[in-house]
Parts: C-alpha cells; structure tokens; sequence
C-alpha cells in the first residue's frame, strides 16, 4: 500500500527531520532494555573473570559474579540473561552426561541466579555442544549426528533445567521433533509454565567463531553443523521451521544470526505475529567492537543502529552481548 502523497513542494519529507522534537515525534521505532536478552559465559571458581580474547569486553565469570551480573542487568531494567557453560574438558564424554547433571554448571547458576535475583528470568542453552569432545550440537556416531536418539538426550537435559529453576528453555540444536517432545516431557514432569524460545531459524554461519572460543569449543568442532543447521540461501525453509516449532509448542521463536537476516526476522514476524526474537551472534559483537577498536567506525553509535535495525524488522527482542552497555547508555537518554 503506498501512502498518499502529494508532490513537491507540498510534501517535503525534510520537513519532520528538522529538529530533534520533530524527529523523536515521528520515530516509528524504539529500542528500551526491556528488549533485550543478555548471555553470559560461566566459568567454574569463585571471583573469575575470563576474558574472552574474540570478543573484547566479555567475560567468563564464576557464579558468585553472575549473580552479582544478574543483580545489575536487573537493576538496569534488561529482563532475562541467557547461560552458556564453558565446560571442563575432563567432564566432556561420548554421550553427554554431563548435560543432564543437576549439578552441572548451568543448573548452579540457574538456582544460584533464582536464589538471589528471582525477577529476572533466566534463559538457558539446550544442545550437547558444550558436553562432548567433538563440538556437535547432537550425539555423533560414525560422524553422523543422530537426530532421535539427540532428542532424547536434550528431553533430559531441557528436564533437568527446568527443575533447577529456568523460566525459558532455549534449544539451539536443531533436530527435529525436540520442540515437541521437550514440551510433552514438560507437562508430564509438572513444569508447565517453563517457556520454550525454539532457535527455530538457526543458519549455519561462520558468525559463530567467537562464541566458540568462548565456551572451549572452537578446536574441537570436526567438520560443520551443515546437516542440521539451516542452508544461508534458504528462507521459505525458515517460516517452515517456525510453524513447526510454534505447533509443537514453542512460546518464542529466534533467527540466528540476526543482522545478516533481518529478512528472515522480518518475514517470520509479519507471517506469525508470535514474540520474535533475533541472536545478535558473537561474529556480529566482534566485527563491531573490532572495527571500533581500530577508530574506523563510533562503536557506541553503531551498537545503537543495529539493535534498532532489530527492533525495525519485527523483533519483539535481541539477545545481545551488548545488553548491559546498551542499558546503560540508555539510561543517560
Ligand atoms: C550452540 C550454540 C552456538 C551459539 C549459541 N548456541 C554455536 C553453534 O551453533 O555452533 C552461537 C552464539 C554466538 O555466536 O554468539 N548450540
């Protein structure tokens, strides 16, 4: 539908860019902590802060310090952080197990985040990667990353988180039918009010890299994650994938990685109407803190443009690595 407009001089559309009233009265779009999601690196110990080398200005930090994070991400108004462990390579094996321990170091944090900071909401990873050696999302045998026998392992894992305390689950794995099998286990064990915020949209991207570094997993990844994340080029694929994921029972979708894509976003949020979020991935986190290391581009400003551009798409959210600072900046309007 194109807007009635009349010609030049009597519409100029300069006239509304004029002075910042004019322009704060005609933004279509905003962007408030309320948006945002933070995730956060774990680490075992207490009063660890690891740098993460790939991504300036992110750490691993040990729970005593989440949940001093959690405590402040609140305070600034940013409503659910999202957990990634950085495993011990000793407690990585062939079948996972560790990813079902209650006493893994998710599941700690989980309690220890509710314990002490119970409103905010607390988001969580569910795939196998962190848990074995060869950095696959699923289990592997004979190189084939086997889908059902995966299912049943991320049911365990999504269980266990949910009993420690998890207000969202969020599986990144990719495997069909989890969605729905999580969400049946949920109802049978008593979690019904458990969320799921399926990665419905997960592309197999090279954005990834950072992250990988971030949770020890980056040499250890054999091959690629082609056979179950999606294919760059597709995008009808994508909204097939999102009703799948909404039918099964999922309360949230994502697109991931998120600039690259807001296509996708957009598309996915006009089709369904359902809460939409975008991955601001740890590739993207590091182009823009990179090229603003070097004084090439106003890091500030840039972060503020393209969580927007997230916002202008549809997204009804971002997870982003910039949450705090973003909240932070906010704040001082
Ligand atoms: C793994 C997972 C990945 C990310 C979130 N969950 C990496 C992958 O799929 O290889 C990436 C997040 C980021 O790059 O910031 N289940």
């Amino acid at each position: 539908m194109q807007p009635v407009q009349a010609p030049y001089p009597l519409t100029r559309l300069r006239r509304l860019r004029r002075t910042p009233a004019l322009r704060a009265l005609t933004q279509e779009t905003v962007l408030t902590a309320g948006d945002l999601i933070w995730p956060v690196f774990l680490c075992d110990g207490q009063n660890q802060r690891q740098p993460v080398v790939s991504m300036p200005g992110v750490e691993r930090l040990s729970l005593d310090l989440v949940v001093a994070a959690a405590a402040e991400a609140r305070d600034l108004g940013i409503p659910a952080i999202c957990l990634f462990p950085y495993t011990d390579p000793k407690a990585k094996t062939a079948g996972c197990e560790e990813a079902w321990n209650p006493e893994n170091l998710t599941n700690r944090a989980i309690r220890a985040i509710k314990a002490e900071v119970p409103d905010i909401a607390v988001m969580t990873d569910v795939a196998l990667d962190p848990y074995n050696a060869h950095g696959h999302d699923g289990l592997v045998v004979d190189g084939i990353i086997l889908n059902d026998e995966t299912v049943e392992a991320l049911v365990r894992m999504a269980l266990a988180q949910a009993e420690a305390g998890a207000d969202i689950l969020g599986p990144s794995d990719m495997m069909d039918g989890r969605i729905g099998a999580m969400r049946a286990a949920l109802e049978a064990a008593g979690h019904k009010d458990v969320a799921i915020l399926s990665y419905a949209a997960k592309y197999a991207s090279a954005f990834y890299g950072p992250f990988r570094d971030a949770v020890g997993a980056s040499g250890a990844l054999k091959g690629d994650k082609k056979t179950y994340q999606m294919n760059p080029a597709n995008r009808d694929e994508a909204l097939r994938l999102v009703a799948r994921d909404l039918a099964e029972g999922a309360d949230m979708v994502m697109v991931k990685p998120g600039m690259p894509y807001l296509d996708i976003c957009a598309r996915v949020k006009e089709t369904f109407g359902a809460p939409t979020f975008a991955y601001q991935v740890s590739g993207e986190y590091a182009m823009i803190r990179a090229a603003a290391q070097n004084g090439w581009i106003d890091g500030e400003k840039a972060m503020l443009e393209s969580l927007m551009a997230f916002k202008r798409a549809g997204c009804d959210g971002i997870l982003t690595y910039f949450a705090p600072e973003v909240a932070r900046r906010l704040r001082q309007g």
